[in-house]
């Protein structure tokens, strides 16, 4: 559904040019979560910025269904790490937002305002203004604007990454399956192994600056089970197993930094 092709881009940083990714090949199927786990640095979020027609490519193509991108495509949501809301507009405020510039495209998503804050757990939050509301309400406020826009893809870039471990947890589960009911393709940008893993149908690997995708491997199935009891999920064999293959492919290019050190102890 998003295939990049041939992708490379250049960034002129105190009059040096700085690649921050090359050669990158990448394809988001029809309603996959396409995890992308790379060491800092490694040009990510700028790949995550080109897609979502923030910044323009120095080299190759993005195509989405079969089309060439050439700026930012309604059809394409977007959720950073801040939740970015208007702090001067309440909750509701901000996911109506996002319906009244979807109006032109569906006169009803006003309507569904109201639905979408029930669904991501906030129906008595609407009239809370963003600093009142928790850092995991203010994402799943802002997911819910993004969710508005009906979009066929959304990309993550680590949306979870302000959040504490529990409450990281509790969302990823409650996304993967959020996504997965609606037939939404993402590409998931993360630091973090497990969640690349618990989120993501496949996972891209990436080298250090200029980033390339080094490997993409299949995740273990996730069952219902799994998805209820994702701690089960993160101590099995297969789990286990494939984050060490995915911990070899960053130590072997050079991307294991502090941070991943004490990924490798058996659960
Ligand atoms: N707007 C910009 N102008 C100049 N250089 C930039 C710009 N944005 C990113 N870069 C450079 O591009 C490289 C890749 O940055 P990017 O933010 O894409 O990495 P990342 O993989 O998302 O890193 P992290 O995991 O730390 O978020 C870095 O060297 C960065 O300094
Ligand atoms: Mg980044």
């Amino acid at each position: 559904m998003i295939e990049v092709a041939g992708a490379g881009k250049d960034y002129i940083l105190n009059g040096r040019a700085v690649t921050a990714f090359d050669g990158v090949d990448l394809e988001v199927r029809r309603g996959e979560i396409l995890s992308v786990v790379g060491p800092s640095g490694c040009g990510k979020s700028s790949l995550l910025k080109a897609i979502a027609g923030l910044e323009p490519l120095s080299r190759g193509e993005i195509r989405f269904e079969g089309r060439r991108l050439d700026g930012p495509d309604p059809r394409i949501g977007v959720v950073f790490q801040e939740a970015r809301l208007l702090p001067w507009l309440t909750v509701r405020e901000n996911a109506a937002l996002a319906a009244r510039f979807a109006a032109h495209r569906r006169p009803g998503a006003a309507g569904e305002v109201d639905d979408l804050l029930r669904r991501v757990g906030l129906e008595a939050f609407g009239d809370a203004y963003p600093s009142q509301v928790s850092g995991g309400m203010a994402q799943r406020a802002a997911l819910a604007r993004t969710l508005l826009q009906r979009p066929t893809a959304i990309l993550f870039d680590e949306p979870f990454a302000s959040l504490d471990a529990l409450r990281r947890m509790e969302l990823q589960i409650w996304l993967v399956r959020m996504l997965k009911e609606e037939g939404t393709a993402a590409l998931f940008v993360t630091h973090d192994l497990d969640e690349a893993l618990i989120m993501g149908d496949r996972i891209a690997v990436m080298t250090p600056r200029p980033g390339r995708i080094h490997r993409i491997y299949d995740a273990p199935p996730k069952d219902r089970r799994a998805l209820e009891q994702p701690e089960t999920l993160a101590a099995s064999r297969e789990f286990w197993e494939l984050k060490q293959s995915i911990l070899a492919d960053l130590r072997a290019t050079g991307g294991l930094g502090e941070a991943m050190a004490d990924a490798h102890v058996e659960p």
